[in-house]
């Protein structure tokens, strides 16, 4: 059993962190998803994004110092950038491939709950893949609705809309 521990990212791991990224949404090719519409996306969501790194909410879970899942929370609404009284959002969550079903994307989760909860948010919300439902449902989120998020102009995924009370 690895050890695993949970650090705040910094702009330094836009490298690793891509990588990461990478491998894990690579796994979306998996029927669920039209080929030449992922095909468009995947090269654009698969990149760390810095404002992220750079946001002091945007974490890294390590299993024995390597890399193994990252993912984070903000306040602004992906992709508007709006912000909306009491509402905190997920964002980019990924576990690499080797590190799959371990419960490392759910430790990340629930330190994302946490502060969330702490800055006085009444609601978090999530942009999810198809793949990623199972895993937020599990974690008490519902879903809102299917909904297309644009990566870029002219390149956007169907992804389901969840949210979850916070304490
Ligand atoms: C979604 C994702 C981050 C989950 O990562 P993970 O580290 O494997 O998740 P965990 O091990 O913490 O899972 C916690 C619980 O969520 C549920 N869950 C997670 N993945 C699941 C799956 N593929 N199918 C069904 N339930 C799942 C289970 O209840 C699981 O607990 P269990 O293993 O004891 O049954 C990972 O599958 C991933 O990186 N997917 C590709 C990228 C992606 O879609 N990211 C989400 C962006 S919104």
């Amino acid at each position: 059993m690895s050890e695993v521990t949970i650090r705040v990212a910094t702009p330094d791991d836009l490298g690793v962190l891509s990588e990461l990224i990478a491998a894990s949404y690579a796994m979306l090719d998996n029927g669920a998803y039209e080929a030449a519409r992922l095909a468009a996306a995947l090269p654009i969501m698969s990149r760390a994004n810095p404002n992220l790194l750079a946001s002091g909410t945007y974490f890294v879970a390590e299993a024995d110092g390597e890399p193994a899942a990252c993912g984070g929370w903000a306040r602004e609404t992906p992709g508007t950038g709006e912000i909306e009284e009491g509402v905190t959002h997920i964002r980019h969550f990924a576990t690499h491939p080797a590190h799959l079903r371990k419960g490392i994307a759910r430790l990340l989760l629930d330190r994302c709950l946490r502060e969330a909860a702490a800055s006085s948010a009444h609601v978090i919300k999530s942009q999810s893949t198809l793949m990623a439902e199972s895993f937020y449902a599990a974690a008490g989120f519902r879903r809102i609705r299917l909904m297309e998020a644009e990566m870029a102009p002219g390149i956007s995924l169907p992804v389901v809309e969840m949210a979850r009370d916070l304490p």
